[in-house]
């Protein structure tokens, strides 16, 4: 099939790389030149396990090319695939003016029958909007399919080869079999439904995945106060299997381009409709908080923040990828340099430089170049890489052994036994000790 992929962010890169790995004619465009440019030099804008040796293979088979031309991609194409982000606007309903600046370049480019499938994450009601739009005063057929696609950064190749299910609306029995056909690879349940309701099961996955992390961070916080390790709590909870073990793991909560802006649409597209949606109100303040707890921590802990040194380990939403929308470090980070602290910060991945210019931090090479002299450390990302340090000498090398673990990453024992002070609430009386300890310095 000769297909046309829309954008090159995460979906559209990943779904145009495994498109031209099953041998079809896969064009990708984008209307940023320099990523074009990049793609076409061999360079990939995203940090992504497996991505680049796809797109390598596939682009030297002749089944990949780039653009930056939509209207030379789009010729004599029979599907399109749109990939573009839809990212909230002010009022938490998507942005949706790059997505339909691409739907409306379809009518003036394609002179043929074609498929248009949406990737993109949009409100319910918008493939329906698209078909309409699309059909009006053409001789041809556009016909519209909605596949919301589920993979994750940092383990997109994977998810989208091996998903737990394919979701397909459309409202046509010739172009489901057509469907059938293309995702014929997967071995997967394949959900067969119309456009409102594919497009809802998008929003209701993500919005019900970040309910989940609100949930857990919300026993992690009872946990603290109460007594009780989260670790077991989380493992026991989800070990009965009507509730399940993913997403229970508790931290500084949700991160990333998706989780909050699709709880934030779905909030946005009940309220027009008076449907009470208060409880994915809570998921995002649950979450939120979650960051803001952090700093309370330290500054309890520290007595206050202003010139303390702060380390931070881990920048990314996530482990394995590098990027930073919504990333729980921005907001930590950008709070303690706020209240006077003095932050130093190490990423295996992320540049620091990609920062907003806002936040002025000091970058290191390497974990224990951050924790030098500090005063606290921070753990944001949950780095494989860090369950290797040496905790002792890092804790040695600090000013105040205090740590905080905000993705709930080493064992608690471990970190007791390395000579870390861990500021939770049952903690308290150790607080004066840490801060008779940088008086002392
Ligand atoms: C999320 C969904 O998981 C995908 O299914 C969906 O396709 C994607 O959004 C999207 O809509 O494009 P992603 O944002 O890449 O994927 O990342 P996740 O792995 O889901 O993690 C999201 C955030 O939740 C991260 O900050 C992660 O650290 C956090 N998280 C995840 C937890 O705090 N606890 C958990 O148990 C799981």
């Amino acid at each position: 099939m000769k297909i046309c992929v829309v954008g090159a962010g995460y979906v559209g890169l990943v779904s145009a790389a495994i498109l031209a790995d099953w041998q079809h004619d896969v064009v990708c465009v984008d209307h940023n030149e320099q990523k074009i440019e990049d793609l076409l030099a061999g360079k990939l804008p995203i940090f992504e396990p497996g991505l680049q040796e796809l797109v390598e293979l596939n682009r030297r088979r002749q089944y990949l090319r780039f653009t930056a031309e939509m209207a030379e991609a789009l010729r004599g194409c029979e599907m399109i695939i749109v990939a573009v982000g839809t990212p909230p606007a002010e009022n938490g309903h998507p942005n949706l003016e790059d997505f339909w600046a691409v739907v409306k370049s379809f009518r003036e480019n394609v002179g043929n029958n074609v498929i248009v499938m949406i990737k993109s994450t949009v409100p319910v009601g918008t493939s329906e909007a698209v078909s309409l739009y699309l059909n009006e005063k053409v001789s041809y057929k556009f016909s519209v399919v909605s596949a919301p696609e589920f993979l994750r950064q940092g383990t997109a190749v994977h998810d989208f080869l091996h998903p737990d299910r394919l979701v397909v609306g459309c409202m046509s029995p010739e172009i489901r079999e057509q469907m059938k056909e293309l995702f014929q690879p997967l071995d997967c349940p394949k959900v067969f439904t119309d456009w409102h309701s594919a497009e809802m099961i998008k929003y209701a996955s993500n919005s019900f995945l970040a309910l989940k992390i609100s949930y857990i961070n919300t026993i992690a916080n009872l946990c603290e106060a109460l007594g009780g390790n989260i670790q077991d709590v989380a493992a026991a909870v989800g070990l009965d299997h009507r509730i399940g073990q993913a997403y229970l793991k508790p931290g500084v909560g949700f991160g990333g381009s998706c989780l909050a802006k699709d709880t934030q649409g779905l909030i946005a597209q009940g309220e027009v409709h008076g449907v009470n949606v208060w409880m994915f109100k809570d998921v995002l303040e649950v979450n939120y908080e979650q960051r803001v707890h952090i700093v309370q921590r330290l500054t309890e802990v520290l007595g206050n923040l202003k010139g303390r040194k702060i380390a931070i380990l881990g920048l990314a939403f996530k482990a394995n990828t590098d990027d930073l929308r919504d990333a729980p470090s921005v907001t930590i980070i950008a709070q303690i340099i706020k209240l006077g602290g003095l932050v130093k910060v190490y990423d295996p991945v992320v540049d620091s430089s990609s920062l907003p210019n806002i936040i002025s931090v000091s970058t290191a090479d390497n974990p224990y170049a951050a924790c030098q002299g500090a005063d606290a450390v921070v753990v944001l990302t949950e780095w494989e890489e860090f369950l290797d340090l040496d905790l002792k000498r890092l804790q040695k090398s600090m000013n105040a052994p205090v740590f905080i673990d905000g993705r709930y990453l080493f064992e608690r024992k471990r970190l007791l036994e390395a000579g870390f002070f861990l500021p939770e609430r049952p903690s308290f009386n150790e607080w004066p000790v840490v801060q008779s300890m940088i008086s002392a310095r």
